[in-house]
This record gives structure tokens, C-alpha cells and sequence, in this order.
């Protein structure tokens, strides 16, 4: 990775616009953040800038679903977390955000509201494009360096991620750092077969990285759990009533042109436990019935991806394998974990989840690598070149010294 870090500058007195990812998970009866894994790993990085103007940002879920928040719950987190006290504003461009920055003093911190509060913020652009938005014409003029430490949404080419870098000297926090060097390693010693194991919500972002997966060597078997399980069950008619998804025709098309293009390739569940008035129920994928809540892998399908996991030269899993916040329903998260751990693979776990249910079980020191990020990960391993990646290491070639 030729991009510049924190040791290439002299940071003393600089104002400096750090991006990290604290979207959290949301507790939708409470609204309260209920996971802070991802608060706690910027912390390295805020600590490392304490000697400058520090101005935090990130986002928080996405525009019309129901963890989009502010991040006033966030900065309490935060200054629990820092035992200090953190200036925050429920503005992102605004005279208020705008003001709050131009008063701060060396060695203060201000968190600015959702990024995905102004508009630009949730479409892509090009670096150029993205460095003539509002948001950059009206910020970086007020900055002296740009961090980038939100590996998590290092796939997203947002103004926040690809605009700042173009205009301003930037280099990576110690997340994207070490989890660059750290990925970068372990892909070079990765070996055939390649067993991805897929879960998670993000069904249309999955389907895209999927492809190029196959394409580029990196998945000879992939192994559906959670809602994009239930997708490819639809498209091959093993489940025959509507998963009520957003686009679910167009996933449900897309996971069937996978399918017959690539046959060997896929594993879909053959038993499920599904939620009967708040008891687990175990059935045959074949009993499933319109209405029914399928919240869990079964123990033949568990028993059937161990069996495929033990024979790996690498593992990635993404996204847990069913309702795993609810205990009744963590079985088949817990049990592939333990496959995986137990695996002589080479081993790659991602996402919030799942690295709370790998630190719940004892098993983190058996995984060569635990990430935070889930879609920005998968698609790294397709070997594409991620926006915020590429961003850096071209701020390196244009900001050499700055300190
Ligand atoms: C994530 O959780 O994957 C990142 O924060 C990116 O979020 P997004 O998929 O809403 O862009």
C-alpha cells in the first residue's frame, strides 16, 4: 500500500477533518445504539490526533431506513470512551458547523451531525466531481489534512471518502492502516479451495461482489446463510411465497442468473429454524410456509457448511447466519464460527456481529484476521481497488511532505 499515514506528519496545530465509520447497530424499540464496537476502534486514531483541531465525522445508517439517527448518541459513547469532553453540533455544512470549526483550539474535538444529513453525501462521484460538492468547496477550505479511517465504507466514492482527498494533503488513520497491511499479507498466502460463507442484509451490494468473487478465483464455494440464503432458496423455487424485501424481484432475477451460471458454486440451507410465537422451531426447507419467520440456520445444514469449511484452504465469513441478537437463534452463528476457528484455513471474519459473537466464544486469537467492515471487505477480496484505497495512494503521490 503506497499511501502516507499519521508518522508522515507533523500534526501540532493542525485542523484536521478525520472520516471514520461509527454506524452503528440500533436498538429499533429503543433507538439506542446497541453495539459500539466500531466507536471503540477510533479511538487509536482520535488519541493519536490529540495535539490537533480535531474535527470527527461519519454516517449513521441510510437515508429512509430506520437506524438513520443523528450522532448525538454517539458522542456520549465517545466521551465516555475518551473521558473527555467532545463539542458536537447538529450541523454537517452549515454557518454553525462551519463556525464551530473555524473556533476550535489545539487539542479540542468537535463531532459534526450524520454526513448522510446533506445530500451529496449519499450519491457516488468521481474524485473531481466529488471535490466540486458543496460539502467540499465549503469545508476543506477550513482544514489543514484529511484522515481517512472508515475502512468499514472505503467502498463508497461518497464526497466525504473521495472529495477531501482530491483537494486536501490526506493519509490513513490507524484502522485503515493496519487493516490494509494486515489484508494485503494474508492474500498473498491465501489458498485454494476458497470457502466464503455470506450472510447479512445487504442483498443488492452482495450480489455484486459475488460475481466478481467467482470471476476472480476468490470463491469456489459459497456457503448462503441469513436473508441472502432465503434470496437464492426463492430463485430456485425452494421457497415459494414473496420474502417481502425491498427490490425483491430484481434480486430474486440476479441470484437466479447466478445460479445458472455458476451451478457448483452455490450451498443453500436444507433445514432452517424459524421463529413459532417466540419458540425456535426447526424445519425442512421444503415445510416452509408463506409467513414464516426464518430466523436460523438448521443443525444438518450447520453439520453439511462444517464439513465444506474443514476442507478450506481459506475461509471468509461475512454477515451472521441468522437472528443472532436474539439467543435462541445464534446457534448456527456460533456453530460455523466454531468450524472456522477449529479449521486449518486460512481465516477472515467480518462485520460487527460476528466479531462480537467470535469475542463472546474465546475464539478471536484463532482467526488470522477480524474486520468490523462487511460490504467494503468483500468486495477487497474480489481484488478490486476500493475508492478510499485508491484515493490515499494518489494524495500520496500528490502531498509527499507536508510536515
Ligand atoms: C457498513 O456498515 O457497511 C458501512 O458503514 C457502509 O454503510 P452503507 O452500506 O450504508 O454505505
Amino acid at each position: 500500500m503506497k499511501v502516507l499515514t499519521l508518522d508522515d506528519f507533523s500534526l501540532e496545530g493542525k485542523t484536521v477533518f478525520l472520516r471514520v465509520d461509527m454506524n452503528c447497530p440500533i436498538d429499533m424499540n429503543t433507538m439506542d445504539i446497541s453495539g459500539t464496537k466500531r466507536i471503540e476502534e477510533s479511538i487509536e486514531t482520535i488519541k493519536a490526533l490529540n495535539q490537533t483541531k480535531l474535527v470527527i465525522t461519519s454516517h449513521q445508517g441510510r437515508v429512509g431506513n430506520g437506524d438513520y439517527t443523528g450522532m448525538d448518541k454517539h458522542v456520549s459513547i465517545l466521551e465516555n470512551l475518551l473521558d473527555r469532553k467532545i463539542k458536537y453540533v447538529e450541523d454537517v455544512i452549515g454557518e454553525s458547523a462551519q463556525k464551530e470549526i473555524k473556533n476550535l483550539q489545539n487539542g479540542e474535538i468537535l463531532l459534526l451531525d450524520n454526513l448522510r444529513l446533506c445530500a451529496e453525501e449519499n450519491y457516488e462521484f468521481s474524485p473531481e466531481d466529488a471535490a466540486q460538492t458543496i460539502m467540499v468547496k465549503r469545508l476543506a477550505p477550513l482544514f489543514d489534512l484529511c484522515v481517512l479511517d472508515s475502512f468499514p465504507s472505503a467502498h463508497r466514492s461518497h464526497p466525504s471518502i473521495v472529495g477531501f482527498p482530491h483537494v486536501l494533503p490526506a493519509c490513513a488513520g490507524r484502522i485503515v492502516e493496519r487493516e490494509v497491511r494486515n489484508l494485503d499479507e494474508i492474500m498473498t498466502v491465501a489458498k485454494a479451495p476458497h470457502v466464503i460463507v455470506l450472510g447479512g442484509s445487504k442483498v443488492p451490494d452482495r450480489l455484486e461482489a459475488i460475481k466478481m468473487l467467482i470471476k476472480n478465483g476468490r470463491a469456489d464455494h459459497i456457503l448462503l446463510t441469513g436473508l441472502i440464503g432465503n434470496v437464492f432458496m426463492r430463485a430456485q423455487a425452494r421457497i415459494k411465497y414473496p420474502l417481502g424485501i425491498k427490490r425483491e424481484d430484481e434480486v430474486v432475477a440476479k441470484a437466479h442468473a447466478l445460479i445458472g451460471e455458476y451451478p457448483d458454486v452455490f450451498t443453500t440451507p436444507v433445514d432452517v429454524a424459524i421463529d413459532k410465537d417466540g419458540q425456535r422451531m426447526e424445519m425442512d426447507v421444503r415445510d416452509i410456509k408463506t409467513g414464516d419467520k426464518i430466523y436460523d440456520l438448521g443443525p444438518k445444514t450447520v453439520e453439511h457448511y462444517s464439513k465444506i469449511i474443514s476442507s478450506a484452504g481459506t475461509v471468509f465469513i461475512s454477515g451472521p447466519a441468522g437472528f443472532f441478537e436474539k439467543e435462541n437463534f445464534s446457534y448456527g452463528t456460533r456453530r460455523l464460527l466454531d468450524a472456522i476457528a477449529n479449521s486449518m484455513a486460512t481465516t477472515i471474519v467480518s462485520g460487527g456481529h460476528l466479531t462480537t459473537a467470535l469475542k463472546e466464544q474465546g475464539l478471536e486469537e484463532k482467526i488470522n484476521h477480524i474486520s468490523t467492515a462487511g460490504g467494503a471487505l468483500v468486495l477487497y477480496l474480489t481484488g478490486a481497488k476500493l475508492p478510499m484505497i485508491k484515493s490515499l495512494e494518489s494524495a500520496a503521490t500528490k502531498y509527499r511532505s507536508v510536515k
